[in-house]
């Protein structure tokens, strides 16, 4: 229930996860909060204001923090549809593996790194000096 959620929030938690339509910023410390209101926040537009789950996307810069804010919120939406929660790579890649269809190439498509790019140069490289 909302209503318990909204218990284990402090006054300006409170407000950022009840906080209607338009941008939001928050900044706070570590430890502060954040995560809870985030996660108590995608529970709130799911269940009170009828947004969809797959019409909200949660992105995080680590892969832990993208696994901590979906477990967080699959418990508190308690095996409902969750919505996508990714590092913001992990985000694209499963958009383009998706969608990629539309540019006319195949969702089998590898990512390279800088390493990985290095590593296909210098490989190029080498069976140029070999003329092959
Ligand atoms: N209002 C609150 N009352 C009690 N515990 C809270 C409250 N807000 C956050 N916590 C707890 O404090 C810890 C840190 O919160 P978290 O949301 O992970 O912070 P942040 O993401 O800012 O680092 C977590 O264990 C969380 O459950
Ligand atoms: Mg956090």
């Amino acid at each position: 229930m909302t209503m318990d959620v909204l218990k284990n929030l402090n006054p300006p938690q409170k407000e950022a996860v009840l906080h209607g339509e338009g941008p939001l910023l928050i900044l706070a410390g570590a430890g502060s909060g954040k995560t809870r209101v985030i996660t108590n926040r995608i529970d709130h537009l799911i269940r009170e204001r009828g947004v969809r789950p797959w019409n909200i996307l949660a992105v995080t810069f680590t892969n832990k923090a993208a696994r901590e804010m979906a477990e967080r919120v699959s418990k508190l939406l308690g095996g409902a549809d969750t919505p996508l929660i990714a590092t913001f790579h992990a985000a694209c890649g499963r958009i383009l593996r998706r969608d990629i269809h539309q540019l006319g190439f195949q969702s089998s498509f590898a990512i390279y790194d800088d390493r990985d790019s290095d590593r296909l140069l210098k490989d190029a490289d080498k069976g140029a000096d070999k003329g092959t």
